[in-house]
């Protein structure tokens, strides 16, 4: 049966690539909407970048909107640092065809939810948390026709990448992080414990680019950049392919390792904001919130996206 998905992004290359990954899969999941929101770089770039990657993959059908230009309480944080400029350094940016809807992405997300059926739609964040924490908190009633959310963000064994204890994520907005991560939905959390493990070593992103298509021509550009920053801070042979670790979860479960826990998210302490308390070992008896992910077969995680991507 398809899957009915809204993906929440700040394109963002990993984001980019989540998108390729999860258009190039109709028969498993459907797309209801792209909503954007502001991270990687502010929400007029997240926006257009994902109406570029719906015209690259010749999808400008698809409907695409603008969300929360900043965090529910805290300013902005962006990482231009990593993901260059334009959120998307390693393609040549263009004017889209793919239009912005009119449509705020909160109002989206609360009229989608409202008109489906009690837990069936799934929600795929790879960004900040504030739209989807937005709307939850205007309308509450959406929460129940939730099915499960597949969440980008959070960090237990890996530390931290954007503050010694934080992922970015998270750090961005840990206010709207707490509502979602304490909604009371399924939720399956992809962390920098697993997404640390999916790193686009130069021959994956060579073989990516031996697909010779457009979306593998793009996907091949995107992550050479995003390379540059990751190896030279962890020392490692490629960049975190975070995003996509989502919609592969999404397609292929077996590829990865979890555990239902605890995560509790830290709003308060300057040093530490935006952690996720991840009770791995069950040391507390709070409620069990999350499946969260701590291994990936990465080969395996690989072999998806080269074959997806070769669909283009
Ligand atoms: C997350 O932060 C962003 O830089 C990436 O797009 C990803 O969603 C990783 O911490
Ligand atoms: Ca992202």
């Amino acid at each position: 049966m398809t899957r009915k998905i809204i993906i929440d992004c700040d394109p963002g290359q990993d984001d980019a690539v989540a998108l390729f990954l999860a258009m190039s899969s109709p028969d498993e999941l459907e797309i209801l909407g792209i909503t954007t929101v502001a991270g990687n770089v502010p929400l007029a770039l997240t926006q257009r970048n994902a109406r570029m990657m719906c015209d690259i993959a010749g999808h400008q059908d698809m409907a695409v909107f603008a969300g929360c230009e900043k965090p529910m309480v805290r300013d902005a944080i962006t990482a231009e640092n990593i993901h260059g400029n334009t959120g998307i350094d390693g393609v040549d940016v263009f004017e889209p065809q793919t239009p912005l809807q009119e449509q705020h992405a909160v109002d989206f997300l609360i009229e989608t939810l409202m008109a489906a059926a009690d837990a069936s739609i799934t929600l795929v964040p790879t960004g900040p948390l504030t739209n989807i924490g937005t709307a939850m908190q205007k309308e509450p009633a959406i929460v129940g026709r939730v099915k499960e959310i597949v969440i980008m963000g959070g960090a237990m064994r890996e530390g931290g990448n954007r503050s010694p204890s934080a992922e970015f994520n998270i750090l961005v907005d840990p206010h709207a992080a707490r509502i979602v991560y304490s909604c009371g939905r399924p939720i399956v959390a992809m962390g920098l414990d697993v997404t640390h493990q999916v790193l686009s070593t130069r021959d994956r992103v060579d073989r990516i680019r031996k697909l010779d298509n457009p979306v593998a021509d793009a996907t091949a550009g995107m992550l050479s950049f995003f390379h540059r920053y990751d190896t030279k801070k962890y020392g490692s042979e490629g960049a975190p392919l975070h995003d996509p670790c989502t919609i592969a979860w999404l397609l292929e479960p077996s590829l990865f390792e979890t555990r239902e826990c605890n995560l509790s998210v830290e709003t308060e302490s300057e040093l530490t904001m935006g952690h996720t308390a991840v009770d791995f070992w069950h040391v507390t008896d709070r409620p069990h919130n999350v499946n969260w992910t701590y291994a990936v077969d990465a080969d395996g995680f690989y072999a998806l996206l080269n074959s997806r991507l070769s669909r283009f």
